[in-house]
């Protein structure tokens, strides 16, 4: 996830499109860099690591004179975060410029082909060959126009991606294409832009229209021209933003955490995508031979906070399909109990950020005591992974909210993908069952977006009758057991309200006597086909709070009549398999911590005494 802006017109472009990277910081900071035509045949770009104030500092004080280009706020998913890996990208001519934000799949073919005709690369990023390919595809017929070849370019590419071209030698057109990446054309009067989010533009234009799914447009200052992949004239969708400045950021929502929560099917594909590479599931780094990894005997995840709940749900799919020994802990105690640790062992350390110290601390004992270290994080380049032996990455893209929500269910995915390496490595699972496995991961997304179009209403009008509760108990058995964890855990940091959850079988050892009149308890039922013992037993235990006068909210799967007549409120999610349910489930209990917490008056982003990422132990 980058942040990326274009423009053509007649104002200076520099600082149109600084402006509108500061509207897009949200989606990015690992770098930041903008290039302008400058009307005379020249392309200045200027790039600096980091956020967008140290690009500002390197800018020229006088706006160049151009009035077409580009800008890019990077979110690194290939190549470290840097000066050179910092976009715009060129070919070696310095002609053509490229900002891209997504991930281009077969890069390294691409990458092969270019160095096998002699062109140096002068970034690690997958992004650069679309530069190359552009000028190559551009110089061998100039008349047929930058259009024709941006065309003939991305109809060779693989994997998702909004990339923007510019060209020295056209200095009054900007050319765009995009798949499975955000971006909306702003039309103004006499100027045109390009965004990754109108929040980019909308200080000048509030006319906007989004493009479809392979699209190109080729924006000059009277207009754009849409057109698919082999140039057949595109529907579009034009649409006025009604949204003030404040709001654009955050997609139309009061609060980024909102906006996360619904950016989760697209963060559950971009992490899943480009895993599966001729039937294996492959990381990002794998610093550690198959035999080493097949020496593994044992797993050991560490975690903090939301990740820890993630965590819990490894357990349960690691263990099921490579019949390994799973132990799940929190990293703070961790480290401290002199874990039983040696060569075998597999320690999995999951965080957003990459720097919690507790979960780095974890990460440097277990690797002293000569354990192999997988990490899984949010953040390119983070500590956590730079000391870890293998890395699966989460592109979740940068999480505003301190509460996590998608880089939650990213990291379950992730957990699901690490099962899946180690099932293959072991053998536990043949590449039939693994493809068919990944396929059923992928389905996620979907499954996602149906949540969220179906319960997103109801449960936040359920949140707003619940709002004044003293404390709230969450019940789940199974892979429903982190998940209430996860919804008694969002409810706590937002709405700072008392909240537990507990695994439903403990529920007559002892909570149950927190049951009184009126006490909202949230039961995450399991599927009843699927799981139909725990579906009995959690049926039982509904009976034995609604009783005792609780008032149940039921998350169960769409068409379970069975659990009807015990629910006081059902939430119903989609029929999906055992693992996924904790995807589907998650959503509504996210939505009802966030709505609680704005009807009590809270700040959903930042809730108070917490920090989106604790670097102290
Ligand atoms: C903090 C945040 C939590 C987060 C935890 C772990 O406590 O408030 O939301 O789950 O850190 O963060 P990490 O970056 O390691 O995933």
């Amino acid at each position: 996830m980058c942040g990326i802006v274009g423009y053509v017109g007649w104002r200076g472009a520099q600082e149109v499109l600084v402006n509108g990277l500061r509207r897009l910081e949200y989606r990015g900071y690992d770098s930041a860099g903008v290039a302008v035509v400058d009307g005379t045949g020249g392309l200045e770009v200027h790039r600096a690591a980091g956020p967008l104030d140290n690009l500002v500092a390197v800018l020229p004080e006088e706006d160049v004179s151009g009035t077409t280009g580009m800008g890019h706020t990077r979110w690194a998913t290939h190549g470290p975060p840097t000066d050179r890996n910092a976009h715009p990208h060129r070919d070696v001519t310095g002609k053509v410029a490229v900002v891209h934000n997504g991930i281009i799949e077969n890069f390294a073919a691409l990458r092969a082909e270019l160095e096998a005709e002699g062109v140096e690369l002068a970034s690690d990023t997958d992004s650069e060959v679309a530069a190359h390919l552009v000028a190559r595809a551009f110089g061998a017929d100039p008349d047929a126009g930058l259009t024709a070849a941006v065309r003939a370019v991305v109809a060779r590419l693989e994997g998702a991606f909004t990339l923007v071209f510019t060209h020295a030698d056209r200095p009054d057109e900007i050319v765009a294409a995009r798949r499975s990446s955000p971006l909306v054309v702003g039309v103004g009067q006499g100027e045109m832009f390009v965004a990754s989010d109108v929040a980019a533009f909308i200080d000048h234009t509030r006319d906007a229209v989004e493009l479809g799914q392979d699209q190109v447009v080729t924006l000059t200052a009277d207009g754009a021209v849409v057109t698919d992949f082999h140039g057949e004239t595109a529907r579009t969708r034009p649409f006025h933003v009604d949204w003030d400045i404040a709001a654009a950021e955050k997609g139309g929502h009061d609060f980024f955490m909102l906006k996360e929560i619904e950016e989760q099917p697209a963060s559950l594909a971009d992490t899943l995508r480009g895993h599966l590479v001729d039937g294996r599931v492959v990381l990002d780094e794998q610093r550690l031979s198959d035999q080493e990894l097949r020496d593994i005997d044992k797993v050991f995840v560490v975690a903090c906070g939301t990740a820890y709940h993630a965590g819990l749900l490894a357990k349960y799919a690691i263990e099921h399909w490579c019949r390994i020994p799973v132990e799940v802990e929190v990293a703070s105690e961790f480290r401290y109990r002199d874990p039983v640790l040696d060569r075998s062992t597999l320690v999995v350390a999951i965080s957003q950020s990459g720097e919690t110290a507790d979960t780095l601390e974890a990460v440097r004992h277990a690797r002293e005591q000569k354990a192999r270290v997988l990490a899984i994080c949010n953040t390119n380049g983070a500590q956590i992974p730079r000391e870890s032996d293998a890395v699966l990455y989460t592109h979740a893209g940068p999480e505003v909210g301190v509460a996590a929500t998608k880089t939650f269910t990213a990291q379950v995915i992730a957990c699901y993908l690490v099962g899946l390496a180690l099932a293959q490595t072991f053998g536990t699972k043949y590449a039939d069952e693994v493809a068919r496995e990944y396929a059923e991961l992928e389905s996620s997304a979907d499954a996602v977006a149906r949540v969220l179009e179906a319960v997103v209403e109801p449960t936040r009008a359920l949140a707003r009758d619940l709002a004044p509760s003293k404390a709230v108990l969450f019940l789940g058995r199974h892979v429903g057991f982190p998940v209430a964890l996860e919804g008694a855990l969002k409810l706590k940091e937002l709405a700072y309200m008392h909240a537990e959850g507990f695994a439903a079988g403990e529920l007559k050892h002892g909570p149950i006597a927190l049951i009184e009149q009126d006490l909202p308890v949230v039961v995450v039922m399991p599927s009843p086909k699927g799981r139909a013992i725990l579906h009995q037993k959690l049926l039982s235990n509904i009976r034995e709070i609604q009783a005792r006068g609780a008032r149940t909210i039921v998350v169960a799967e769409e068409g379970d009549e069975t659990v009807r007549p015990f629910a006081e409120h059902l939430i119903e999610v989609p029929a999906v398999s055992t693992l996924l349910q904790p995807l589907v489930a998650s959503i509504p209990l996210q939505v009802f911590a966030a709505e609680v917490a704005r009807a009590r008056g809270y700040d959903v982003d930042k809730p108070r005494n917490l920090a989106k990422s604790v670097t102290v132990e």
